[in-house]
C-alpha cells in the first residue's frame, strides 16, 4: 500500500434547494499516494465537486461533510480562510480545463508563473525568474525566455495549458489535481499533455488526481482508477484489473473504446435499466 498524501473517509456534498438539502457527492472514500489515480465518470456525475471539496474551494452554499479528510497529517476540516491559502498553491495545486479563464490576459507569463512564489516565498526577483524559466522549460516550452515575457493572447492552447502545469507546479506541492485539464485541446496535443503530467508526477514524486470523462484516455496514464457515478465511487481498481472490473457501469464505460472496428458507428450507451 503506498503511503497516502491525501485521505478522504466518507466525504459528502450537500447543497439546499427549493425541495430541501440535495446530495451530490455521497460519502465517498478514497486516498492519494504518490501515484495516479484517475477520477472519471459522467457529466454531473461529482468529479469537479470531490476536487473542489478538497482544495477548499466549494462555493459558500455546499454544506461538506466528512469523517476524515487529511493531508498527510493535517486535517483540512474546518480550516481558516487563511491556513486555506497556504495550502492552496504551496501544498495541494489545481489546474483546470481551460488557461482562457485561468490566465490573467492583462499580465505577462512570467509574472502570472511566478506569483505563488511571491505569496508563499521571499526570494529574490532574479530567482524567482531562474525558477520561473527553470519551470517553463521543464513544461516543455522551447523558448522559455519569450513565453516568459509574453502575453497570454499569444500563446497557443497547448503552451497555454503548459504555462498553468508551470504555474501550478513552480512550489512543487505534493498533490496536483488536474480537472479536465486537456478537455479544450486537440487530441494530439492531449495525449502531450498527459505525457508531461505523467512524467512531472514522477519527477517531483507528488499524488496526481486526474480528473476526466474518458476511461479510455485516462487508463494509459494512470496507475488507479476511480468510477464515480450519480455521487458515488462505483468502483476503485489498478489500471492493468480494468478488463476483469466488477461493476457493469466500469466495463460499459470500457468496453465503449472507440477503435478502428467501432468507427463510424454508435458507441454503446449505458442506462439505468441495465
Ligand atoms: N453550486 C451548486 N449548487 C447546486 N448543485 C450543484 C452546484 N454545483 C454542482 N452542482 C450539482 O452537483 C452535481 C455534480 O457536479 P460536478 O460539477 O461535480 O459534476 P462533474 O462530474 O464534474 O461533471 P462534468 O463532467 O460535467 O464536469 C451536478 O448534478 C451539479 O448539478
Ligand atoms: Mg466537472
Amino acid at each position: 500500500m503506498i503511503e497516502p498524501i491525501l485521505s478522504v473517509d466518507d466525504l459528502s456534498v450537500s447543497f439546499p434547494s427549493e425541495t430541501g438539502i440535495v446530495r451530490v457527492v455521497k460519502e465517498i472514500s478514497f486516498s492519494v499516494g504518490r501515484e495516479i489515480l484517475a477520477l472519471v465518470g459522467e457529466s454531473g456525475s461529482g468529479k469537479s465537486l470531490t476536487g473542489r471539496a478538497i482544495m477548499g474551494l466549494l462555493p459558500r452554499q455546499a454544506m461538506v461533510e466528512a469523517k476524515r479528510l487529511s493531508f498527510g497529517e493535517r486535517d483540512l476540516r474546518g480550516l481558516s480562510p487563511a491556513s486555506w491559502s497556504r495550502i492552496r498553491g504551496q501544498d495541494i495545486a489545481l489546474v483546470l480545463q481551460d488557461p482562457k479563464y485561468s490566465l490573467n490576459p492583462a499580465h505577462r507569463v512570467g509574472r502570472q508563473v511566478e506569483e505563488t512564489l511571491l505569496l508563499h516565498g521571499k526570494l529574490s526577483s532574479a530567482e524567482r525568474r531562474r525558477q520561473a524559466l527553470d519551470m517553463l522549460s521543464r513544461v516543455g516550452l522551447a523558448d522559455p525566455e519569450r513565453v516568459y515575457a509574453s502575453y497570454p493572447a499569444a500563446l497557443s492552447g497547448g503552451m497555454g495549458q503548459r504555462v498553468m502545469i508551470a504555474a501550478m507546479l513552480i512550489n512543487r506541492p505534493r498533490l496536483l489535481i488536474a480537472d479536465e485539464p486537456t478537455s479544450a485541446l486537440d487530441r494530439g496535443m492531449q495525449d502531450q499533455i498527459l505525457t508531461l503530467l505523467r512524467s512531472l508526477t514522477v519527477e517531483l514524486g507528488m499524488g496526481l488526481l486526474l480528473i476526466s470523462h474518458d476511461l479510455q484516455q485516462v487508463s494509459r496514464y494512470a496507475d488507479r482508477v476511480m468510477v464515480m457515478r450519480g455521487g458515488r465511487i462505483e468502483e476503485q481498481m489498478e489500471v492493468a484489473d480494468l478488463a476483469q472490473a466488477s461493476s457493469p457501469y466500469t466495463r460499459a464505460l470500457w468496453a465503449a473504446r472507440p477503435s478502428a472496428a467501432t468507427y463510424g458507428s454508435l458507441l454503446p450507451t449505458y442506462g439505468e435499466e441495465v
